[in-house]
């Protein structure tokens, strides 16, 4: 279990986080921005609204898949840290959640996955062809969302995060295929296709309600520490830990090389990096195979290197947020922070 203690900032004279009691559930965190959530959801649902028979089909179903719904809750907790929610913070929630969903019905396409969010994934029931062409849809609409009122600010740093996510996927397409992956680049991968949007919520969030650089800029660098962090949580969930909700060793099925093994191949001697690896390179990995390799990353210390690193990431988050005046916005945000490590899907 991670340690809490590890959240205790020594910045200031504030109480600490355990004294201070922060919210650790999802529905604890929600509590400050739970009329602005209630706000939030027709502008989400609406944009997704098509009088196409299969789309709506398929919309119904994306919508029955329950997301967590991190990303609009930190686009509208940023803004409610940074000023005032208003109609754009609305709107910017509904954009990066429309991003999400899509590039999440492409990734499984990607990835070949057949599991989301514990239920079928769009691509299992109903093929890629129709899992590209929801997607698009799905991304499309959010541009839209965002044109329709001129919110060029937010639209601008959400384009370029769509821009990086994809750039993230191709790196990591790329790596896969000749198992050369170092730490530097993992970071770069896991910063280009997940960090980048997490940064661009709390980027939009606060863009939406001040002009101040240096607070937007304080968001955009909380928000990568943070989605970095999120996503070495994620990458450990594949060596199964913990039931998330979508299939386990399917990285490793997809020869997607993660921290915890990249680290391990590090730590170890010649020959027995050459023993891994034929398990790693292997199609159509066997039970045996899958074990092999999560048993290598374990005893070598991949498993707790990539947690110390991801603590420290969050850490390092948390702090910048604390920096902001005291409320009970900021307070679920630091909540958040310390969830996304702590979150068991
Ligand atoms: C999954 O994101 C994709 C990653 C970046 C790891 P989430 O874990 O936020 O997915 P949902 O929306 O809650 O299903
Ligand atoms: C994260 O990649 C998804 C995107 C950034 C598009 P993964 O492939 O690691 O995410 P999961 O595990 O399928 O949710
Ligand atoms: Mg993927
Ligand atoms: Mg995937």
């Amino acid at each position: 279990m991670i340690d809490a203690s590890v959240f205790t900032s020594n910045r200031s004279s504030e109480p600490s986080s355990r004294e201070r009691s922060l919210p650790t559930t999802l529905d604890a965190i929600r509590a400050p921005v739970a009329d602005e959530l209630d706000a939030f959801r027709p502008y989400f649902r609406e944009a997704m609204e098509s009088d196409h028979f299969l789309l709506d089909k398929i919309t119904q179903y994306v919508l029955r898949q329950k997301g967590k719904r991190i990303r609009p809750l930190l686009v509208l907790l940023s803004a409610k840290v940074c000023g005032e929610v208003n109609e754009m913070s609305y709107r910017a929630a509904a954009l990066v959640e429309l991003l999400h969903t899509a590039t999440l019905v492409h990734d499984d396409v990607v990835d070949d996955a057949d599991t989301r969010r514990g239920m079928f994934s769009i691509n299992a029931l109903w093929k890629n062809k129709i899992a590209v062409l929801m997607g698009d849809f799905l991304l499309s609409r959010g541009l839209l969302l965002s044109l329709d009122h001129n919110d060029y600010t937010v639209l601008h740093a959400l384009s370029d995060a769509v821009r990086r996510m994809s750039e993230g996927e191709l790196l990591q397409i790329e790596k896969a295929r000749f198992l050369n992956i170092d730490e530097k680049t993992y970071f770069r991968i896991i910063s280009d296709k997940t960090a980048s949007l997490i940064s661009a919520c709390t980027t939009s969030g606060a863009l939406s309600v001040t002009n101040d650089e240096e607070i937007i800029e304080r968001m955009r660098t909380y928000g990568e520490k943070l989605g970095l962090a999120f996503q070495i949580r994620d990458d450990l969930f594949d060596f199964g830990a913990v039931d998330a909700g979508k299939p386990v060793g399917i990285d490793m099925q997809e020869k997607k090389m993660t921290l915890p093994l990249i680290h391990a191949l590090e730590q170890s001697s010649k020959s027995e990096r050459k023993a891994v690896m034929k398990h790693v390179r292997t199609d159509d990995k066997s039970a045996e195979d899958m074990q092999a390799i999560a048993t290598f990353a374990k005893e070598h210390g991949g498993i707790a290197y990539a947690r110390e690193r991801m603590e420290a990431l969050a850490t390092e988050a948390y702090e910048l947020a604390e920096a902001f005046p005291p409320s009970e916005a900021r307070d679920a945000l630091l909540g958040l922070t310390q969830f996304t490590i702590q979150r068991k899907r």
